[in-house]
C-alpha cells in the first residue's frame, strides 16, 4: 500500500475507534442562526467563534470524540489566545474533519425533492481543507419521504453526487465521510423509513462502485430506521434498533471501516438510548456503530451556555457527559440511569 493509501485507512481507523464517536459542528450560517436565536443571541462572527471555541477546545473531549466535522468558518478561526482551531483538535488527538458541500437546491423537475450542490470547483478546496488541517470531509445528501417522493431519479442524482465527491476526497488524501440522510419529518411508517433507507443504501453504494471509490478508506454517515416524527405509530427503542442494524446488513459492504449515525431531530437521550441498543443487542457486526451526532451532542450545551461567558464551563460538562454517554452507548454499555447521575 502506497503513503497516502495507509493514510487514508490510518485515519478510516481513527475515526471510529472502539469507544469513539464524532462531534458534528459544520452548521451553515441559515442553520447556527437557528440555533443562536433558539437562545436569544445574535449569529455574528464573534459569537459563532466564542461557541466553537466552547465545543473544540473542552478538556477531556479526546477520550470520547475521534473527530470534529467544521464549517468553512470555523475550520479558519482560532481561539482567544489565537492558536488556530485545527491545532486544538490534534493537541486533543482529534481529527478535524471538514463539511464540503454547499447545501441543498430544488431538484430541477421533481417537486419537493433536493438535490445537494458543490461539485464545481472541489478539487481545489480539498487541497486547501487538507493545508488547513483537515483529514476527513463530509457531504449530506436529503432525501425526503412523502406521497409519491423520493423519486427514484433524485435518489440516484444524489448518490452520484456523492461518489463524486467521494473520489475526488481519496485522490486528495482526505476520507469521505458520505452521508445520505433520509429524513425523519414526514408521518411515514417505520416500514416505508427502512424500505427508502435501504434503496438509498443500495444506490449509494452502486455509484461508489462504478465511480472506483475505494469502500475501506470510505465512513457511512446515516440517520437510524424510524418512524417519521407526525406518525401516530411511534416506535420502541429495540424496534428502531432491530430495523436499523437489519437494514444496514442488507446493504452495507463489510470492507467499510464503520458505520456512524446522525441524529436527525431525535432527543439526545433517545438517540444514545437507540445506538446503545445497537451495540447491546448486536455485539458482532462487520462494522463498529458509532455516532456523529449534531443536535444531538450539543442541543443542551448550547441551551446552558445562553451566549454568556459565565456559563461556559457549565455548558462544557453538559457536552462531556453527553459524550461520554454515547461513548458508552459505542460499546453497549449505556444506561439511562447515568442521565440522573448528572
Ligand atoms: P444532526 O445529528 O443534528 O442530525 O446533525 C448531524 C449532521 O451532521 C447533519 O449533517
Amino acid at each position: 500500500m502506497n503513503d497516502s493509501l495507509t493514510g487514508l485507512s490510518v485515519t478510516a481507523g481513527a475515526m471510529v475507534a472502539k469507544g469513539k464517536g464524532i462531534l458534528a459542528i459544520d452548521e451553515s450560517f441559515p442553520s447556527i442562526k437557528k440555533r443562536f436565536d433558539s437562545i436569544g443571541i445574535e449569529s455574528n462572527e464573534e459569537n459563532r467563534r466564542a461557541y466553537r471555541e466552547l465545543l473544540i477546545a473542552n478538556p477531556g473531549a479526546g477520550d470520547y470524540i475521534s473527530g470534529m466535522i467544521l464549517f468553512d468558518e470555523t475550520i479558519r478561526q482560532a481561539t482567544l489566545d489565537g492558536v488556530s482551531f485545527p491545532e486544538i483538535l490534534s493537541r486533543q488527538g482529534i481529527l478535524t474533519g471538514i463539511k464540503v458541500d454547499a447545501g441543498t437546491s430544488d431538484h430541477a423537475g421533481h417537486p419537493g425533492e433536493k438535490v445537494t450542490e458543490g461539485l464545481d470547483g472541489l478539487r481545489k478546496r480539498l487541497l486547501e481543507y487538507r493545508q488547513l488541517g483537515a483529514r476527513f470531509a463530509k457531504w449530506r445528501a436529503v432525501i425526503t419521504i412523502g406521497a409519491d417522493i423520493p423519486t427514484n431519479a433524485c435518489i440516484e442524482a444524489n448518490m452520484h453526487a456523492l461518489a463524486r465527491y467521494a473520489a475526488l476526497c481519496q485522490e486528495s488524501g482526505l476520507v469521505p465521510m458520505v452521508e445520505p440522510e433520509v429524513l425523519m419529518d414526514g408521518d411515514n411508517t417505520i416500514d416505508r423509513c427502512y424500505s427508502v433507507t435501504r434503496i438509498t443504501l443500495h444506490t449509494l453504494f452502486d455509484m461508489l462502485y462504478r465511480q472506483d471509490v475505494r469502500c475501506e478508506h470510505t465512513i457511512l454517515k446515516v440517520n437510524m430506521v424510524v418512524p417519521g416524527k407526525l406518525c401516530p405509530q411511534q416506535a420502541g427503542i429495540d424496534e428502531v434498533a432491530a430495523q436499523t442494524v437489519q437494514c444496514l446488513l442488507d446493504a452495507v459492504p463489510a470492507s467499510i471501516p464503520g458505520v456512524v449515525f446522525l441524529s436527525g431531530g431525535q432527543s439526545a437521550e433517545l438517540a444514545t438510548a437507540h445506538l446503545n441498543a445497537m451495540n447491546a443487542s448486536c455485539p458482532s457486526l462487520p462494522w463498529p456503530l458509532s455516532f456523529s451526532y449534531g443536535r444531538a451532542l450539543q442541543a443542551p450545551c448550547l441551551k446552558d451556555w445562553g451566549g454568556k461567558k459565565e456559563n461556559v464551563a457549565k455548558a462544557q460538562a453538559r457536552l462531556l457527559h453527553r459524550e461520554k454517554c454515547n461513548s458508552l452507548a459505542c460499546l453497549g454499555r449505556y444506561t439511562p440511569e447515568m442521565e440522573q447521575a448528572a
